[in-house]
C-alpha cells in the first residue's frame, strides 16, 4: 500500500555485519562446515550479502564477519549488469583448470591494497544453496577467482599468500603499521 506521499516508504532493515581487518586471527582460522541449514543461517546469508553490497565488494567470507562456519556470498556482475547473488553453504572447488590466470584481486579485510595473483583460470565449485539443495557450477574470469579467493578465506589463507614472499612482506609491513596507526 503506497503512503501519502505517493511513494513507498517502507524500507526492508537488514544488519550490517561489522567486517574483520587483519590482522585479527579469526582470518587465520579455519571456519567449520555447516551442519544444518536452517533460518539463522539464512538469515546470516542474507546479513552477508548486504554488508557485501554496502562496502562495496564482490565476495564475502563468514571469517571476515567473526563466524567461523563455511559461508560465502558473492556477486561479480558489472555494475551495469543484473545482480547475479551467489549464497553458498559448504562450498568447495571440484576441479581446476590447468591453466592459470593474474587477476588485480583486493580484499575487503585487507583495506587499500590490491595485487595480482596468479591462480586456476577455471574451476568448478559444489556448494548447498540457502535452500539445502546441492548445486554444482563452472567459473571462469573474475568468478573463478573470486570463489577461490572466498574459499581461501574459509581456510584462513589470504590473497596476500599467494604472492611471492618479498611482496607479501612489504604489504604486511604496511597493514600493520595501519593498523597499528588506526589504534586497532
Ligand atoms: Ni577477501
Amino acid at each position: 500500500m503506497k503512503s501519502q506521499l505517493g511513494r513507498e516508504v517502507v524500507k526492508k532493515q537488514m544488519p550490517l555485519l561489522p567486517i574483520i581487518k587483519v590482522p585479527d586471527p579469526v582470518l587465520r582460522q579455519k571456519a567449520a562446515p555447516v551442519t544444518e541449514i536452517d533460518a539463522a543461517v539464512r538469515q546470516q546469508l542474507d546479513d552477508m550479502a548486504e554488508t557485501m553490497y554496502e562496502a562495496p565488494g564482490i565476495g564475502l567470507a563468514a571469517n571476515q564477519v567473526n563466524s567461523l562456519v563455511r559461508l560465502v556470498v558473492m556477486d561479480c556482475a558489472a555494475d551495469e549488469e543484473q545482480a547475479r547473488l551467489l549464497q553458498m553453504v559448504n562450498p568447495e572447488i571440484i576441479t581446476v583448470s590447468e591453466e592459470s590466470a593474474r587477476l588485480e584481486e583486493g580484499c575487503l579485510s585487507i583495506p587499500g591494497f590490491t595485487a595480482e595473483v596468479d591462480r586456476p583460470a577455471e574451476v568448478t565449485a559444489r556448494w548447498l544453496d540457502p535452500q539445502g539443495a546441492q548445486q554444482e557450477a563452472a567459473f571462469s574470469g573474475l568468478e573463478a577467482a573470486c570463489i577461490q579467493h572466498e574459499i581461501d578465506h574459509l581456510n584462513g589463507v589470504l590473497f596476500i599468500d599467494h604472492l611471492s614472499r618479498l611482496k607479501r612482506d612489504m604489504i604486511w609491513r604496511k597493514v600493520l603499521k595501519e593498523a597499528r596507526s588506526n589504534g586497532d
